[in-house]
């Protein structure tokens, strides 16, 4: 009984490693629950391979050269997964008209690109990247067609490392009055609409939620409250934003704001095919059907965007015969459809994030970070890819619908701070998933059997692919410090 117990789920398993690799990005993916008591001790994570000493500790060493003083040429990046953090490489360019875009146009003089004051030590050297890069050899950078891609990142510029714990501010109070917060995307702004459709990328069942309100398991997926939930509360709406396919949702419960994002999709029509997830289509359609319910949309609503994290992960899974550049364009294409789709449906303030450091989730790290589990830097440089083209279509758009308040949201390097500062930041571990088999830890399987972590605040990732529910707090409120100040 209990070897064929453990054969199906080895089955099961394998099934998971092999034929749904591309569910890899589907954490939380239960194919079917354990059909045994458990806990099923044999199938605990096999302890981890013994990994080589120092792992735990961020690499210290300075990857990138020390800052030039001066204006830097405009030449190609020597290192492409290198280029995010350091400050050198973005220098104030007056008068170059792709500077600005990153600002919502409407306010009149901002210096935005200068990160918000924050009493940081600048470090001596720039500060390490993620995950040290593999031997340059073994990643000759992509050819970059300059000078497009030589041009700075036109993104708010990673804040130098800090090296001790500091608080963040609390919001700031009488701050923006936001009536209502709308989200799209995947599931770092799904809620749990994924409970009510037919895929297996679900999250409503123990341990998610474990640290949830009434420790219920909501779909959301991480241990607890995830981004919308603590902006919401930010701007005083709710505690919780709930999911559109809610069917139980007041009219009150609509009018303050829904998520209609689903965990798992993306921009590609394909990863939502991989993943039986909702299209931005799907998304904009279940949007009017919410308009007529609650009439008009106010110009302070915030809407929130927040895709494409999938759509890398299904680059680097599946051929697509395109290249990562031609990839990212396609994205970025994909995602100003949508935003302009919302302008034509109402919309009049909108956040649209780019993608996080794919690269940097404990699944890609195991799929392609080498022995050592480092940061996948083909994941991070398609991001960055992906981001810059993002921001810089942000910026026209800006220019092309004057009443409309769109900013970008550096989601990188947001989310970059936590996993390279994880201990600065209380974290014991920046890398793995606190939920999930360790050992085989390619698929995101992270369900009543697994190996959980007795303490998710210690840990920067929940399973192998989401935040836990700290680190989303901690990124939350940095956000709040950064993009405050565009949101009227
Ligand atoms: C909706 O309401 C019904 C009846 O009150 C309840 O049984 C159900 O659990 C609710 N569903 C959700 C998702 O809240
Ligand atoms: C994605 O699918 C929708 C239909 O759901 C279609 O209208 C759209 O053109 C597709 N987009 C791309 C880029 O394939």
């Amino acid at each position: 009984m209990a070897c064929a117990t453990l054969s199906l789920l080895d089955h099961l398993l394998i099934t998971v490693l092999l034929v749904l690799a591309r569910d890899i990005i589907t954490a939380g993916v239960v194919i079917a629950p354990p059909p045994t008591p458990l806990p099923l001790p044999w199938l605990r994570a096999p302890s981890p391979t013994p990994r080589p000493p120092g792992l735990g500790a961020p690499a210290r060493t300075p990857l990138l050269p020390p800052p030039r003083t001066g204006t830097p040429p405009l030449t190609p990046l020597p290192r492409p997964w290198l280029e995010a953090p350091s400050p050198a490489r973005v220098p104030p360019r007056l008068g170059a008209p792709s500077r600005t875009p990153i600002l919502p146009s409407p306010k009149p003089p901002r210096t935005p690109i200068v990160p918000p004051p924050q009493k940081r030590t600048p470090p001596s050297s720039p500060p390490p990247w993620l995950g040290a890069p593999l031997p340059s050899s073994l990643f000759p950078p992509p050819p970059l067609p300059p000078p497009r891609l030589g041009t700075p990142l036109p993104t708010p510029l990673l804040p130098p490392p800090q090296y001790a714990a500091d608080p963040p501010p609390p919001p700031p109070m009488g701050g923006p009055k936001v009536p209502a917060l709308i989200a799209f995307g995947d599931s770092i702004v799904d809620t749990g609409n994924n409970n009510y459709l037919t895929t297996v990328v679900k999250a409503n069942f123990p341990p998610y939620g474990r640290e949830y309100p009434g420790h219920k398991a909501t779909g959301r997926f991480s241990d607890g409250k995830i981004t919308v939930d603590f902006l919401a509360s930010a701007f005083g709406l709710k505690e919780t934003l709930p999911p559109y396919l809610n069917k139980n949702l007041t009219l009150e419960d609509l009018k303050t704001g829904v998520s209609f994002a689903s965990a798992g999709s993306g921009y590609n029509n394909a990863t939502c095919r991989t993943s039986s997830t909702m299209t931005i289509e799907r998304q904009l359609q279940l949007f009017a059907e919410y308009k007529a319910k609650v009439g008009t949309i106010s110009e302070r609503a915030l809407f929130v965007v927040c895709s494409g994290s999938n759509d890398i992960v299904e680059h680097f899974t599946f051929a697509d015969s395109m290249t990562s550049p031609e990839y990212a364009e396609m994205m970025a294409r994909r995602a100003i459809g949508l935003v302009e789709a919302l302008i034509g449906q109402g919309a009049r303030q909108i956040a649209l994030t780019g993608a996080p450091p794919v690269g940097c989730v404990p699944s890609q790290r195991r799929m392609a970070g080498g022995v050592r589990t480092q940061c996948a830097t083909d994941r991070n440089q398609l991001a960055l890819l992906f981001n810059r083209k993002l921001s810089l279509e942000v910026a026209k758009l800006s220019g092309k619908y004057r009443g409309v308040n769109i900013f970008y949201v550096d989601l990188y390097s947001i989310v970059a701070d936590v996993v390279q500062r994880y201990q600065a930041l209380g974290f014991k571990d920046g890398k793995d998933a606190c939920c999930g088999y360790v050992g085989l830890a390619v698929g995101p399987l992270c369900n009543v059997g697994s190996r959980t972590c007795p303490d998710p605040s210690k840990y920067v990732f929940w399973d192998s692919y989401h935040p836990t529910e700290r680190a989303y707090k901690i990124m939350i409120d940095d956000f709040l410090r950064r993009y405050t100040r565009y949101i009227h």
